[in-house]
């Protein structure tokens, strides 16, 4: 149904029905908090800019699966399991060989993630059982890394690099991508955005994660069903779509042009919007400046010149504001990252907020299902083949 019949039926003949559920509350969490009047975001409780400037990857996944930051011997127990976890077996590898080269690395996720559930020692384990979902939360986390490099470099013709058990999620992450370890402040920069991906509270994909869990299905069911979710640019996807958005304006001189005519078209500019702030996505401020101290470590001011000028004019003509994807779309493009690899970075952090929430909902669970308008014909009767 067209967007405007849906919503000329929303306000004449059912005031309750709100297009696209915005504004529906559609269950209660104590995971993260968005305040949209503040900008303000928090992961249990915790400022995610605190978070990023003071904590790591690894630290949030904790905190977002247990509700509390670790003590040092739990977060060293924690992260020599993560290391434990993160190589795949040799079959899940053998899989992403034999799948076709051309398909999109968020197709491939998906791939794996569906053999991989079949490796879960804890496979058999109630859905239900806390205990065993959080282990298979830790394998989960552990291994997103692992898969997108692999799958990555399989795609280039060369062998896949095993993890270094010395290095966290952002560091092996690159180190299994080129087989170099990356200098601090790249991996500094990584790790920082995947802080800012890693959970955010109903949005798309962690919605349709915690409705899949809901059956009473499993963990694994409920990442692919969010990897399925986030790969749409309406939601990860943006940040590959802005960057090659940001290409096709190529300069700062034809950004402005270039905006205004997207705009005239009545174009959706990629990384801009958000269904929750509507005064400015609160990660996407913090990511704004460490792109823009990587564009002066590395002299390339141009995509944040033109990221400016996007801002201003967005802000002013139409009150929209950038989102997350839009700084992290250039600022991992000034680290050399494939652009392809921008939604699958996403799902490399998010994994750790959809396996809080898939625990959350099958700790206190009830299915999901709401209800609709029919808006079909009705009284209609069969009619014989013969007779068509
Ligand atoms: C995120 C998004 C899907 C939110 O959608 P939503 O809450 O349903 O908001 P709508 O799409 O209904 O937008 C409301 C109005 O703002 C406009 N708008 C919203 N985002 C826009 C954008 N990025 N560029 C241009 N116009 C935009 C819409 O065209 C609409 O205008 P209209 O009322 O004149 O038709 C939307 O902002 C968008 O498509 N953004 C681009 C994709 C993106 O960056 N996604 C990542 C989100 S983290």
């Amino acid at each position: 149904m067209a967007r405007g019949n849906q919503e000329s039926m929303s306000s004449a003949t059912h005031p309750d029905y709100r297009p696209g559920l915005e504004g529906v509350i559609g269950g209660i969490t104590k995971i993260a908090e968005i305040n949209s009047a503040s900008a303000t975001l928090t992961y249990r409780g915790i400022n995610v800019h605190e978070l990023a400037e003071k904590s790591t990857y690894e630290e949030t996944a904790y905190l977002l699966i247990n509700g509390r930051l670790p003590t040092a011997h739990e977060f060293e127990h924690y992260k020599r399991t993560l290391a434990h976890e993160r190589p795949i077996p040799e079959s899940v590898s053998n899989i992403l060989k034999l799948i076709p080269r051309n398909i999109h690395p968020m197709d491939a996720l998906k791939v794996a993630y569906s053999a991989l559930a079949a490796y879960d020692p804890d496979y058999a384990a109630a859905p239900t059982d806390h205990a065993a979902n959080v282990r298979k939360a830790e394998r989960i986390i552990a291994k997103a890394a692992t898969i997108v490099a692999a799958h990555w470099r399989i795609c280039e013709g060369k062998e896949p690099i095993s993890p270094d058990p010395e290095l966290d999620t952002a560091a092996n992450f690159l180190y299994m991508l080129s087989g170099e370890r990356a200098d601090e402040e790249t991996v500094k920069v990584m790790d920082a955005s995947l802080i800012l991906y890693a959970e955010h509270t109903f949005n798309a994909s962690t919605f349709a994660n915690r409705v899949t869990v809901a059956t009473l299905s499993d963990l694994y069911s409920g990442i692919v069903t969010g990897i399925g979710t986030l790969k749409g640019p309406l939601h990860g996807g943006a940040n590959e779509e802005a960057m090659r958005m940001l290409l096709e304006i190529g300069t700062p001189e034809n950004a402005e042009p270039w905006l205004r005519s997207a705009l005239a078209g009545k174009k959706k500019v990629m990384g801009f919007g958000h269904r929750e702030y509507k005064n400015g996505d609160s990660r996407a401020a913090y990511l704004t400046k460490m792109a823009k101290k990587v564009a002066e470590k590395k002299g390339v001011p141009k995509w944040v010149e033109i990221g400016d000028i996007m801002t201003k004019i967005m802000v002013e003509e139409k009150n929209i504001h950038p989102n997350v994807d839009f700084p992290a779309a250039y600022a991992y493009y000034m680290l050399g990252i494939p652009i392809d690899l921008y939604t699958p970075i996403f799902v490399i952090a998010r994994v750790a907020g959809w396996s809080a929430h898939a625990i959350e909902q099958l700790d206190n669970n009830r299915l999901i299902r709401p209800t609709c308008i029919y808006d079909g014909r009705s009284g209609v009767p069969y009619v014989p083949m013969a007779d068509r």
